[in-house]
């Protein structure tokens, strides 16, 4: 089966994405082979004394930005082994929506590329960036929680890496309704009762007690933007 996604990323910190990536879900396909994932070392792709990845910003101002020779050099590198599109994780970049993840979940690989520090030059954007990502409008400290981000949500649509039991059919967004709430047993715990529908083996009036509850969570979202939705 020729149909894993492969993942490359490009990050000055690229042994942060081994640990969250070996358990759950993503862990098992990966071990699978249903996914691929690479994560690479920007600093290799240095070829100075001292490895500099980053360089003060011309026109002067706080911080330092990443420099163009080793962003082009790892970008090229990764682009000989994955096709896929160039993903820039930024705070500015079009929001990350479950309508998103789908669509980059039909694609062979992604190449994700992790800002840090005040931003990266931006001829990399210009020059080899497909498209620039957003997780959400507050600004994190670089794209690697974001690029983790897009990886969970991205790899779960990936045909075969959900099992059955946790199958895409009664998730979240599947019908483009947000989750109704679940129980587990005990039936009463410190006074409080799971809902007697859930308990009665009825299992037409479950499906519509669910429905119900799912369209009241989604309603109540509704005065903050739905997926795909423009903000
Ligand atoms: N880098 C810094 N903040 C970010 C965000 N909110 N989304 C994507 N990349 C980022």
């Amino acid at each position: 089966m020729s149909s894993a996604l492969r993942f490359d990323v490009i990050t000055v910190f690229p042994e942060v994405f081994e640990p969250v990536f070996a358990a759950g879900v993503v862990g098992r396909a990966i071990a699978r082979g249903l996914l691929e994932l690479h994560a690479h070392d920007l600093r290799a792709h240095t070829h100075d004394r001292h490895r500099q990845v980053d360089d003060v910003p011309y026109g002067g101002g706080p911080g330092m930005v990443l420099k163009p020779e080793p962003l082009f050099e790892a970008i090229e590198e990764v682009r000989a082994q994955n096709r896929g599109p160039v993903i820039l994780l930024e705070p500015w970049g079009e929001p990350f929506t479950q309508r998103l993840a789908r669509e980059l979940a039909a694609e062979a690989g992604l190449v994700l590329v992790c800002g840090r520090y005040e931003g990266i030059d931006d001829r990399v954007r210009e020059s080899l960036a497909d498209r620039e990502v957003s997780i959400g409008d507050y600004v994190l400290s670089g794209g690697e929680l974001p690029a983790m981000v897009l990886i969970d949500a991205v790899a779960r649509l990936v045909p075969g890496v959900l099992g059955a039991e946790e199958s895409l059919a009664g998730d979240s967004f599947a019908a483009d309704l947000l989750g109704h709430p679940q129980y587990t047993r005990p039936a009463e715990f410190r006074g409080l009762r799971v809902p007697e529908v859930l308990l009665s083996g009825n299992h037409r009036e479950i499906e519509a007690w669910r429905q119900a509850q799912a369209r009241r969570r989604t309603l109540a979202r509704a005065g903050t933007p739905q997926q795909g939705e423009k903000r």
